[in-house]
């Protein structure tokens, strides 16, 4: 019975999905401004198991009785340490900087390869349990940074100073729209040292209708609402002072689809 509700829930939101995009393709669009106000009531409503399926807290129901979070961030450090041998990355990682940390599945592989975990989220909650999962897993500082929706560039008064590392995952699909994952770009550049790098992933937009920036109604297609066509972020990046030196796809995982991560470096 609960799997004939879970089909019935899932075409209900494949049909909102196509009506909201049919409005943005007639030119209803919602302004970005109108669209970080609903992420910013969505993400601060720390309610629900939907909620923390969203922000991949470890005991959401999506996470019982596998060891999909755990994976989560196992791979992300494989994948970061692959791309940082192919580019003969050497430093020493003083501060990691993870943009949209949620529950901490990340943060608990990275942080124990670094003298300072800084993870950056517009929810308290998730900040709150972000430190606990790290302080559980090692004993490395973790520096939470809190920042409104509408101005992700308080992130630089609040971290102050450089990093070696930038990271961020399952995020810049739930940012309001591609503009606003210029913004975060220009701010990993700021963030980073001569010689850091960044590791991004986005959901790419495959060039079928569907596949585009959403642009409207955030609360019903949290993370369907920012695509980008895959060499359009290459040169997004380029365009704010950073290197791309490799891209990585995963077409499809266990969470979901069209995933792109960019290794990214900042000139020295
Ligand atoms: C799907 S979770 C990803 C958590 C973690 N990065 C991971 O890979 O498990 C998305 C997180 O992004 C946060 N978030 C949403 N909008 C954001 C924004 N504009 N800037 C930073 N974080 C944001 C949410 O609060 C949530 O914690």
């Amino acid at each position: 019975m609960a799997g004939v509700h879970a089909v019935a829930r899932r075409a209900a939101s494949a049909g909102r999905d196509v009506v909201h995009r049919g409005l943005a393709a007639l030119g209803l669009r919602q302004s970005e401004h109108a669209i970080a106000r609903d992420a910013s009531e969505y993400w601060e409503d720390s309610a629900g198991a939907t909620w923390k399926a969203d922000s991949h807290w470890r005991d959401a129901p999506v996470f019982e009785g596998n060891d999909l979070w755990h994976q989560i961030g196992a791979r992300h450090l494989a994948m970061f340490q692959r791309g940082a041998r192919m580019v003969q990355f050497e430093r020493p990682w003083k501060r990691v900087v993870e943009w949209g940390c949620g529950g901490g599945a990340n943060a608990v592989h990275f942080a124990q390869h670094c003298d300072e975990y800084i993870g950056v989220d517009v929810a308290p909650a998730s900040l709150a349990e972000c430190a606990d999962q790290v302080a559980a897993a090692c004993g490395t500082p973790f520096k939470p940074v809190q920042i409104p929706v509408e101005r992700p560039e308080r992130a630089l008064d609040l971290i102050a100073g450089p990093c070696e590392v930038f990271l961020s995952f399952y995020v810049f699909e739930l940012i309001p729209t591609p503009e606003y994952g210029e913004r975060l770009l220009r701010i990993a550049r700021d963030l980073l040292a001569p010689g850091g790098l960044a590791l991004i992933q986005v959901k790419y937009d495959d060039g079928r209708w569907r596949s585009r920036p959403r642009r409207r109604s955030y609360k019903t297609g949290v993370a369907a609402m920012t695509t980008y066509r895959i060499p359009e972020f290459w040169q997004l990046a380029e365009r704010n002072g950073l290197v791309p030196e490799a891209i990585e796809l995963v077409p499809e995982n266990e969470l979901d689809r069209r995933y792109a991560y960019f290794l990214l470096s900042k000139p020295c």
